[in-house]
């Protein structure tokens, strides 16, 4: 655990520390697991794709990485500009990812607004970016392409926070020192940009900042919604994780199938509702279901009501979980400050290297 060592440093100033002897040889030296860092933006409500896609494979990553997880509120002002509704979105968010199994025990788990010396550092590695490469981020250029096509000024409603985002990005996965960063597709060109600030970085003063490496978990299929498009919030297509009642049950009874009639039978590799069952069940339930499918006599009515007991059971003892988290807030707060507690501490250490790198200290 390289956070535990950090940790032992009572007695020794932050500064003398990375000075020290003990401290080079333990870095260079030491067995430690790798660190996979990633950050989860407080907007919106989670679904089915956002957890087989995304949220359930980067939890699997604790078993082979100290893992650090965070709540990237900062990013989130950039679009979420209510106090309330972010306030709301940062506990629905942090509930969630607890009650589907983030341990806060193990590895970090915070609040990217409570580690001030994220903001620093993303100052000084913005010092090393070339504004070239902000105007080619895709969130970036993505919105002047939709101004431009609408006819409006490129710059319109583009604030500072959006056109740099990639900058505060940087420092959050260097100052972690994170080897691995799991991520969607779509964030492939920030983790380019955030080696490439890395790399210069190191060039110009030495071995300080860890280069990182994208995860993207190519072979996790894309997640199909209820039109068989991929389930995403903004097509209206998605299964929510923590829905419930009748308003749910008929989601899943709109999952759009062919038809094939009652009687024939059916395949179950082509059709979205075995997909997404596969991905909640049993091997034994899978093969049951499929056989039924290939038995023929069962109708898509069926099949989708099997869905819908699957995931209810499947996530029965995590909505428990989410809904006791969400009516005792203080309790999702205690561990959110234990983690920040924690994460500054290595925060710490990594700025004060970059400040004494950089002729500050
Ligand atoms: P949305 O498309 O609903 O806006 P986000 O862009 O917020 O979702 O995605 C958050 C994470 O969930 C990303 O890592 C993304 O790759 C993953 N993800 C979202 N939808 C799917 C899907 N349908 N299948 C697989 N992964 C998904
Ligand atoms: N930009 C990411 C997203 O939109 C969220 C994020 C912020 C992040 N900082 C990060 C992801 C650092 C990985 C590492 O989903």
């Amino acid at each position: 655990m390289p956070w535990l060592w950090l940790m032992r440093m009572d007695g020794l100033s932050i500064k003398s520390f990375l000075q020290s002897a003990t401290f080079s040889a333990f870095s260079i030296f030491a067995p430690m697991k790798k660190i996979s860092l990633t950050g989860i933006k407080p907007t919106g409500t989670p679904h089915l794709g956002n957890y087989l896609g995304a949220i359930r494979p980067a939890l699997e990553l604790s078993k082979t990485y100290d893992t650090v997880y965070f709540i990237a509120d900062y990013h989130a002002l950039t679009t979420v500009q209510n106090g309330a509704e972010m306030r709301a979105n940062i506990y629905k968010i942090a509930a969630t990812w607890l009650a589907l199994g983030l341990n806060p025990e193990e590895g970090l788990f915070y609040k990217q607004s409570d580690i001030p010396e994220i903001f620093e550092l993303s100052w000084a590695l913005s010092c090393f970016t070339p504004k070239g490469f902000m105007n080619r981020a895709h969130a970036y250029k993505d919105k002047v392409a939709k101004n431009e096509a609408a006819g409006e000024d490129p710059d319109a409603n583009v604030n500072m926070g959006l056109y740099c985002y990639p900058c505060l990005m940087d420092a959050d996965i260097l100052m972690f020192s994170a080897d691995i960063v799991p991520v969607g597709k779509d964030q492939k060109q920030h983790l380019e940009v955030t080696r490439d600030i890395a790399i210069r970085f190191n060039n110009h003063y030495g071995d300080i900042l860890t280069i990182p490496e994208p995860m993207i978990q190519e072979e996790v299929a894309v997640i199909p919604g209820l039109d068989g498009q991929k389930m995403s919030k903004s097509y209206g297509n998605a299964i929510e994780i923590f829905g419930e009642g009748k308003a749910i049950r008929s989601r899943f009874m709109k999952i759009v199938t062919d038809s094939t009639p009652m009687e024939a039978l059916k395949n179950p590799d082509t059709c979205n509702i075995f997909k997404l069952f596969k991905l909640m069940a049993t091997p034994e339930e899978q093969e049951e279901l499929r056989a039924r499918y290939l038995a023929g006599g069962m109708g898509y009515g069926h099949a989708k009501q099997a869905l819908y007991e699957k995931y209810i059971e499947y996530f029965a003892p995590m909505r428990e979980r989410r809904k006791h988290l969400l009516e005792n807030p203080k309790e999702v707060e205690d561990i959110l400050q234990y983690g920040a507690e924690r994460a500054r501490k290595v925060a710490q250490a990594t700025l004060t290297r970059a400040r004494i790198a950089v002729g500050l200290e």
